[in-house]
């Protein structure tokens, strides 16, 4: 099912809300019913101690015998009458602990008791008993003690279980509490969990490759399958990707071409070496047919064909750095390629400008001929452009076995580059050259070829004294396919 990122967050934050407002509800709801029930507690405490207060009249009144004692406790018991009656009405049935309503027939049968006590009274110590011979004094006093006490005795009881009642609930709002908070807390581990797997993982790769494709090295995003924006957003990356290696390829050969047109009047100088050679040759031979020394005409044949195979070779060269080719490693003689690319360059170097090569034979590593060829151009060239005024330019190479690398060194004796361009030089389009002279792309597709062969380019420089770049490729596992 393809949920979109919007609704995974919306879903795990209402999932995250509805919990928390769940438990927030309940917790809330428990700690109205305790207030509530500290409030009946309070109440019929209150009616505990006015009937208390009404039995200490009553107890005095059996001992001193004094009427007004009885009256005191007869107005104590309707006092707590009234407050149990309100109690009842003002908190309902929430506040009626079984016994509740037989506390209230208690009292009025307490209060009846006592009322009639109060009339049978003569004042002189005697009881009118109505004829009830069993009914005296002493049995009264009894029957009015013992519904006395049972009345504490029950009010005591319900404010005891309300307690308990109370505490219960205290209780059971810790649980809740406690489990509120593990819940959030699992919760918020869940759902950090899942953003950081749904939202957080795949922007980090996407993140990566940016930062990959910035760098020039444009591999595709692994793809992964999440069936959201994600999923998407990296399909059009790759497209993106795979858009950007098709024109890096074409910014390549164009760059190519344009290296091509500045070789061209130097390639043209250098056939018409050999070609003049050739000529010359063949205007001695013609002259010469007659004559028999033999053994002259073969040479000046020899040197014919040596001569057409340095044009070849000159053509070769030109056709091979022309071709479009996918980029692939083989093993390759470093000394063949740079006599190679010298050759190509050889009718473009001025005259005050000496070229030392050191490139020790035998030096094999795993390059895409054609790329690093391209690259050594693009070096030599701008060292040639740096010294207008003449200098020398040396290509050096050397191998650091420990490392697996190989080091190849251009270095001129020119201008040198500014400190403020030094880390401008390998933008695209950055040139200091005059209009229509330089496109500013060599050294921007030189640092791309080097990337993709997993190697880097360093320059150091001096204003006015020259320039050093140097390439460092690894190896790579030579073998016995060479160039
Ligand atoms: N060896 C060097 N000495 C001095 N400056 C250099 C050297 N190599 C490069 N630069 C500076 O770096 C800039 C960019 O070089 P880059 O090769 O990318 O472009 P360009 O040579 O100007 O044009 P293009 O190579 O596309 O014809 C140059 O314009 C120049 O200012
Ligand atoms: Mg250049």
């Amino acid at each position: 099912m393809r949920i979109s990122i919007r609704r995974k967050i919306a879903l795990s934050f209402s999932v995250f809300i509805l919990i928390s407002g769940l438990i927030w509800v309940l917790t809330y709801y428990t700690y109205y019913l305790i207030g509530y029930r500290l409030e009946v507690i309070g109440l019929k405490n209150d009616v505990l101690n006015t009937i208390l207060e009404a039995r200490r009249y009553e107890k005095n009144y059996f001992l001193y015998g004094d009427k007004k004692n009885i009256e005191q406790a007869l107005s104590y018991i309707r006092q707590a009458e009234i407050k149990l009656t309100k109690i009842a009405r003002e908190y309902g049935k929430y506040a009626l602990i079984k016994g509740f309503d037989e506390d209230l027939d208690d009292l009025l049968e307490y209060e009846n008791s006592l009322a009639v006590f109060l009339d049978t009274y003569k004042g002189d110590g005697s009881l009118d008993l109505g004829g009830d011979e069993d009914k005296n004094l002493l049995w009264y006093q009894g029957e009015i003690r013992t519904l006395g006490r049972r009345i504490t005795h029950n009010i005591e009881d319900i404010v005891a279980k309300e307690w308990q009642y109370v505490q219960r609930l205290a209780e059971k709002s810790r649980d809740y509490l406690v489990f509120a908070l593990a819940a959030v807390s699992i919760l918020s581990i869940l759902t950090a969990l899942y953003l950081a797997f749904n939202v957080n993982r795949p922007l980090r790769c996407i993140e990566d490759a940016i930062h990959k494709v910035a760098k020039g090295d444009y591999t595709n995003v692994p793809t992964i399958s999440t069936g959201d924006e994600f999923e998407s957003l990296v399909a059009s990356l790759n497209n993106m990707i795979n858009e950007l290696n098709k024109r890096s390829e074409q910014l390549i050969q164009t760059e190519k071409l344009a290296s091509l047109g500045t070789l061209t009047s130097g390639v043209a100088h250098e056939l018409n070496n050999p070609l003049n050679n050739i000529s010359t040759s063949c205007q001695i031979l013609l002259e010469e047919l007659e004559d028999d020394n033999l053994e002259y005409k073969r040479e000046l044949l020899m040197e014919t064909e040596r001569q057409i195979e340095r044009a070849r070779d000159i053509v070769k060269g030109l056709l091979e750095f022309s071709k479009v080719r996918p980029f692939s490693l083989k093993t390759v003689n470093l000394r063949g390629l740079v006599d190679e690319t010298i050759r190509l360059i050889k009718g473009e170097i001025p005259a005050n400008i000496s070229l030392k090569v050191e490139v020790p034979e035998g030096i094999r590593a795993e390059m895409d001929p054609r790329r690093i060829q391209q690259a050594m151009l693009n070096l030599i060239l701008n060292g040639m452009q740096a010294m207008e005024d003449g200098g020398e330019l040396t290509i050096k190479a050397w191998v650091e076995e420990d490392k697996g690398e190989l080091y190849f060194q251009v270095q001129d004796t020119g201008k040198g580059i500014p400190e403020e361009n030094l880390t401008k030089i390998f933008d695209p389009f950055f040139t200091t050259s005059d209009i229509g002279k330089g496109s500013g792309l060599g050294l921007s597709i030189t640092h791309g070829i080097i990337e993709q062969h997993r190697g880097r380019i360093e320059v150091a420089s001096e204003l006015g004294k020259g320039t050093t770049f140097t390439v460092i490729l690894p190896i790579g596992e030579v073998n016995s396919a060479t160039v």
